[in-house]
């Protein structure tokens, strides 16, 4: 079985993490997004793996992954010069697929457990595609699904009047039967080719679709809450490791990682679950609360944070608490309260935003 990760798309409700790179390259619990995906094909054996690259940064995504050897796979980079849905990428990959059976996994979802069983279900399945099913709050954000007698009765992109919450979650099982579906299907209201049009015109063509429900948790992170929300998820699996150099024990308060070369001051409060990357400085007075993930080579000199996402090569000395936030990588929050005139100070890219 061949793997194909999708790594396109704009993310522009991630603006403005998403203005300097690829929304799958954030990181929950510091490793960017698709590394779960990643990581969850290669622990199914699957290490044969195209990565569809679009046009935000995509160097940044070869810089990361190389040729996946690192990783324990083999990539190969497919470019898809624009977004033109899931189901258009999917088609792009029909060289790479050749005669196996393959599994598309969207770099922006994350699923708790991986994929090993499902991949392995299919494996030896004569069905033409698995999907997976998880129930949601708000279907009409989703390709849902109704099932009815044990079978997948429809599939429908973002229905408005939903009759079913049976989101069908962003990991594809599939054939090259699919390609020939997706070579007639026409754009949707969207402008996209939809993967769940596709599946529908699968059924319609006598094909079989199993299905199988997730038991733990998933997420397409699209937004920020999202992004807060795997983060959450992500960090209760955390163990307790601490690499670097901590002054007194007492600072580290329950499951806490703490990467090589990193400092943290005696006087400081880390409270688990937290991760804090290699390379940090985390000085006196400090408190890290739980569900925060601090990138590499952040300096902390002054502050509280809690539920927070701090990526790489950040500097904060904030005089107050910050929660529930997304920093991207090499942003600055300093102290003004010592500087004359008194007041915030600002100086922030496009589409940011601030609550004071
Ligand atoms: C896409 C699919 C949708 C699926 C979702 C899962 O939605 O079109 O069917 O349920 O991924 O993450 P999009 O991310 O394009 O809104």
């Amino acid at each position: 079985m061949k793997g194909v990760i999708l790594h396109g798309g704009h993310g522009t409700r991630l603006r403005p993490l998403t203005h300097t790179g690829p929304k799958q390259l954030l990181t929950i619990g510091n490793k960017p997004m698709s590394k779960y995906a990643l990581d969850d094909l290669v622990e199914a054996g699957i290490t044969d793996i195209a990565m569809i690259i679009g046009d935000v940064y995509p160097e940044k995504v070869k810089e990361y992954y190389g040729d996946g050897a690192k990783f324990g796979a083999k990539i190969t980079y497919i470019y898809q010069e624009k977004p033109g849905g899931i189901a258009q990428a999917i088609n792009l990959c029909k060289e790479f697929v050749g005669n196996d059976k393959f599994v598309v996994y969207l770099g922006d979802n994350i699923l708790k457990g991986g994929i090993k069983e499902y991949a392995s279900t299919f494996n030896s399945s004569s069905a033409d595609a698995l999907i997976l099913l998880c129930e949601v709050d708000d279907p009409s954000r989703f390709g849902i699904a109704t099932v009815k007698d044990d079978r997948i009765e429809r599939i429908v992109e973002k229905p408005k009047n939903a009759d079913s919450n049976l989101a069908v979650i962003g990991i594809y099982f599939l054939t090259p039967d699919i390609f020939s579906i997706i070579d007639v299907l026409k754009p949707s209201g969207r402008g996209e080719l939809e993967i769940t049009e596709a599946l529908q015109n699968l059924m319609r063509n006598g094909k079989r679709i199993e299905y199988d429900y997730v038991t733990g948790w998933w997420k397409d992170t699209g937004t920020p809450q999202d992004i807060l929300d795997a983060n959450r998820f992500m960090l209760d699996e955390v163990k307790r490791q601490i690499d670097g150099q901590v002054d007194s024990e007492n600072s580290i308060q329950g499951r806490v990682a703490i990467g090589s070369n990193t400092k943290v001051a005696s006087g400081a409060t880390i409270r688990g679950p937290a991760v804090v990357g290699t390379g940090c400085k985390i000085e006196a007075g400090v408190y890290i609360g739980p569900y925060t993930s601090i990138g590499n080579n952040v300096v902390i000199r002054k502050g509280e944070l809690e539920n927070c996402i701090i990526m790489d090569s950040c500097e904060i000395e904030a005089s107050g608490r910050l929660v529930d936030s997304i920093i991207g990588a090499g942003s600055k929050i300093l102290d003004a309260h010592a500087m004359s005139p008194r007041g915030h100070r600002f100086l922030l890219g496009e589409r940011s935003q601030v609550m004071l």
